[in-house]
């Protein structure tokens, strides 16, 4: 046979198989027979370069981990749904359809699908072909995540016969319980926190730089929409997750086309129980009405359909004992009672701990040691105590009191006028600083790996480290010769060991936050209300950190996106002489407080200011990071997709399909001597 028809034949069989294995869940051939075609595959494609399409079922793990994750705008917005808690309630929805479907007493008819609980993904196909996937983000605008949806099994590169021109797909993306699971245990081994959920597991997967690892963490995904600009196809809803799943395209086969609202009602009682025995979460029931020229005659709201509403399963609950009360004492010293609890199954998880929010909240519900209470997990994770059962209440038990010093270093907690948290303001507190190391030490402050809450909580207890000052101090051999122990052992293998290797790296990486960007340190500082935004935004307009800690309070109001909060946190925090001396001791053991930014009026006033630049391919002659830097420096802005907005699209070699959209565009395209050209006369 000739590789043209080799090569198309080995396309289609794969294609088949992934659907059989990864939308059907019924396989037809074992992984090795699987395997052995996709090798053959890809062994002809290597032969045969010319022949590789982007369909291709060898193509869907781009080879380099990409930058970032440009925005892009929805074919429509994406909305969410109303929601319905009670039968009562789904009978007022169905009233209101009816209404509004004039369709006096004949009952309306609806679909009832289960409702996935992942991340909505947004999938555009022209001419079937998928070109884009996009995250829900603000509904309007969201994130370009095509290389990792493309890894995606269950999501069709091309489509089987679907609609032609330019089509959005909506769906879920989500990860099985068995793929969470895996993932879990390959993060505990390896010490990385867990994931919370499959959920946060799947989003958190989904925004990952590096398609590879999104590959191997073997998401999967349902579609249940189709957005057209011309209102193409089936008249109904249930025509059309027959027609989509014709195209190939993943669909959850559970859903129920109902005669009427009574028909919907049982459908999701039967499913609050049937829903544990899934392979994926579900938070409820999607009830959709079927006529999709009805759905045009019902509209939307600003944030809803008014043809469609989501049923919540109601929380799922238990009881236990309610142990102890303790408190927690946080970075900026907040006071936080939390559970003790008899561990007890919940929702296919254990839970012996749960915060308790706050004082007040705790003397509201008038929870007490020794009380059974009742708990529950809502949609989300975390657990929650939400009242004690009075009935079993042992006798002479008393109402819990908050106390009055600080858990961790006993001087009295205080507590603002209009809050209701309660705080202690010593700034050595030593539950403070380990909070405090913990965050300046993360990922989004001065990035230093290594240095997680064991290591913190030694390095307080040998007394080397009193403030951050102290942490550029440390000698890599001091770090070395350190002996840790885990937190909290969980296996025979977590036992207290020296940290060798590991502190000189820790070293190493303290050394290198020097030369951080002063914005990552003075989010680092722990400022109470300075998030990473306005971190950046002050750096970057005062210059450096001590330009700012002198400024008035008008003065740093005065920065765009800066309000009274933030501007009076920050004074507070540089009126300290404490604050001072800590930054002073920072600067003096070299650590790096000046902006690395472009200053605001640079970047309003620069040569490039107002112009968009697009990357593509590689320009031989510099990295992308220096392009970039050079137009931000210059006042322009670099966008990874094109539109009609984009002023120059850069074209290094092995330039991509962004280059035919600028041609198609008009964009203008320039080579690397050009821009070189450009950047040098501005
Ligand atoms: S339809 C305009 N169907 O739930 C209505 N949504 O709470 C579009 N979801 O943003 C949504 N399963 O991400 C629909 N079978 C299903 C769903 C579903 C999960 C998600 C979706 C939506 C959210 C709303």
């Amino acid at each position: 046979m000739d590789p043209v028809s080799r090569i198309s034949r080995l396309r289609e069989q794969v294609r088949h198989h992934e659907e059989c294995y990864y939308v059907l869940n019924a396989p037809e051939v074992s992984d090795a027979e699987f395997d052995a075609l996709l090798h053959e595959l890809e062994a002809l494609e290597a032969l045969h370069p010319d022949l590789v399409t982007p369909d291709s079922p060898t193509q869907r793990v781009a080879g380099r981990p990409t930058e970032g994750f440009p925005t892009v705008e929805h074919l429509a917005p994406m909305l969410s749904l109303d929601n319905a808690y009670t039968e009562e309630e789904l009978r007022a929805f169905d009233e209101r359809v009816r209404k509004g479907a004039a369709a006096g007493e004949a009952p309306v008819g609806y679909v009832a699908e289960l409702k996935i609980d992942g991340l909505s993904i947004a999938l555009t196909y022209e001419d079937g072909r998928l070109v884009r996937g996009a995250t829900r983000g603000d509904g309007r605008r969201g994130e370009d995540v095509t290389a990792n949806v493309r890894t995606i099994r269950a999501i069709p590169l091309s489509l089987r016969g679907g609609p032609p021109g330019r089509v959005e797909v909506r769906g879920e993306v989500y990860l099985s319980r068995t793929a969470f699971a895996r993932s879990n245990a390959e993060r505990e081994e390896a010490g990385e926190p867990l994931f919370a959920n499959p959920r946060n597991a799947a989003a958190g997967t989904m925004r990952n730089l590096d398609p590879a690892l999104v590959a191997r963490r073997g998401l999967s995904a349902f579609t249940y929409q189709l957005v057209t600009t011309d209102g193409r196809g089936p008249d109904g809803h249930a025509d059309l997750l027959t027609a989509m799943r014709s195209w190939s395209l993943p669909v959850e086969p559970h859903y129920r086309p109902c005669a009427g609202i009574d028909d919907v009602i049982a459908f999701c009682q039967q499913w609050a129980d049937g829903r544990r025995d899934m392979e994926f979460d579900t938070d409820g029931v999607v009830i959709k009405v079927d006529d999709l020229a009805l759905r045009a005659r019902l509209g939307t709201t600003a944030k809803f359909p008014r043809w469609a509403t989501a049923f919540k399963f109601p929380a799922q609950q238990a009881h236990t004992k309610l142990r102890a009360i303790r408190v927690n004492v946080g970075r900026t010293g907040a006071n936080t009672p939390y559970a003790v609890l008899e561990p007890v199954l919940l929702a296919g998880s254990t839970i012996s701990m749960a915060t308790l929010h706050n004082a007040e909240d705790l003397a509201r519900k008038d929870l007490r040691e020794g009380d059974t209470v009742v708990i529950e997990k809502a949609g989300d994770v975390i657990p929650r105590v939400v009242a004690p059962v009075l009935s079993l209440r042992p006798a002479g038990s008393r109402s819990w009191v908050m106390p009055t010093e600080c858990a961790a270093c006993r001087s009295a907690l205080h507590r603002d006028e209009e809050e209701v948290v309660w705080r202690c303001d010593n700034s050595s507190c030593p539950a403070r600083l380990r909070r405090g190391l913990e965050h300046f030490a993360s990922r989004s402050a001065m990035n230093i790996e290594g240095l997680g809450e064991a290591l913190v909580d030694q390095l307080i207890e040998q007394g080397l480290v009193r403030d951050f000052g102290d942490l550029y101090h440390l000698t890599a051999e001091q770090l070395e010769a350190l002996v840790v122990a885990p937190r909290e052992p969980r296996s025979e293998r977590a036992v207290p060991r020296r940290l060798g290797k590991v502190g000189r790296h820790v070293a190493e990486q303290i050394a290198r936050s020097r030369e951080n960007d002063a914005a990552r340190l003075l989010y680092g500082l722990g400022i109470r209300h300075v998030g990473e935004k306005a971190a950046s935004s002050l750096t970057r307009h005062f210059r450096t950190v001590d330009a700012l800690l002198d400024a008035a309070p008008e003065a740093l109001q005065g920065v765009p996106e800066i309000g009274p909060v933030v501007a009076s946190a920050v004074h507070a925090f540089a009126a300290e002489p404490r604050n001072r001396a800590l930054v002073t001791k920072l600067a003096e053991a070299g650590v790096n407080m000046a902006s690395r930014q472009p200053p605001p009026e640079l970047v309003a006033a620069g040569p490039f200011a107002g112009k968009t630049f697009v990357l593509t391919g590689t320009l031989p002659g510099m990295t992308r990071e220096a392009a970039t830097a050079a137009i931000e420096r210059l006042g322009g802005k670099v966008s990874g997709s094109i539109s009609r907005k984009t002023s120059y699209l850069v074209v290094g070699e092995d330039a991509g399909s962004k280059l035919a959209k600028a041609t198609q565009l008009g964009v203008a395209t320039v080579t690397e001597d050009q821009f070189r050209a450009l950047i040098m006369n501005g």
